[in-house]
């Protein structure tokens, strides 16, 4: 059921006090990762969101997002799309700057990978302020492709990333496992 999924992958969800800085509570995923029941439990529930939002493609947020993201599609039977920290991507990419607690940070994609006609899944693990997945919002848009919905793990609550992304979702759901 939802609830005892849930639950399971509370129970391999690692808080990490002060780390990467004083007063941050890190939320690692690893212990997750190393269950092959919860990280089975973690794709499926993944993939039963993009088959129920009608998505045609995946998009993995650069790097935890592609640990999940991959064998979402692979389950789905979707294609893998990444969307990289900017200066990693071969090809003619659209970029997209955004903005950090201090300085900024740039994501890109690879232009031909995304097209009018796709309806796109974004897929990471956490939510904390929405700012990377409101600028993958972006650059899906920008592809000519169509959002079906971002798909976390978690959601931070009380950095209110939902409030955030609420304009770029466009009415395109924001499913928080
Ligand atoms: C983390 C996380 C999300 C993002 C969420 O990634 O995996 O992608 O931050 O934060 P936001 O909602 O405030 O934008 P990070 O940049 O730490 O990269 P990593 O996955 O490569 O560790």
């Amino acid at each position: 059921t939802v609830d005892t999924t849930r639950e399971l992958l509370l129970s391999r969800i690692r808080d990490v006090r002060d780390y990467p800085k004083p007063g941050v509570v890190f939320k690692d995923i690893t212990p997750l990762l190393a269950d092959p029941r919860a990280f089975g439990a973690l794709t499926d529930a993944l993939a039963d969101l993009c088959v129920k939002h009608g998505a045609t493609k995946v998009v993995g947020l650069e790097a935890r997002g592609f640990i999940l993201a991959a064998p979402v599609a692979i389950r789905a039977g979707l294609g893998f799309i990444p969307v990289r920290k900017a200066g990693k991507l071969p090809g003619a990419t659209l970029s997209q700057a955004y903005e950090l607690e201090y300085g900024t940070a740039e994501i890109e994609v690879h232009a031909e990978d995304l097209n009018a006609g796709d309806r796109v899944m974004v897929i990471d693990d956490v939510l904390a302020t929405g700012g990377t997945a409101e600028a993958s919002l972006e650059l899906i848009r920008r592809a000519g492709a169509e959002v079906a919905g971002v798909a976390v793990l978690m959601e931070l609550g009380f950095l209110d990333g939902r409030a955030k992304l609420q304009p770029s979702l466009a009415g395109a759901p924001l499913e928080a496992l």
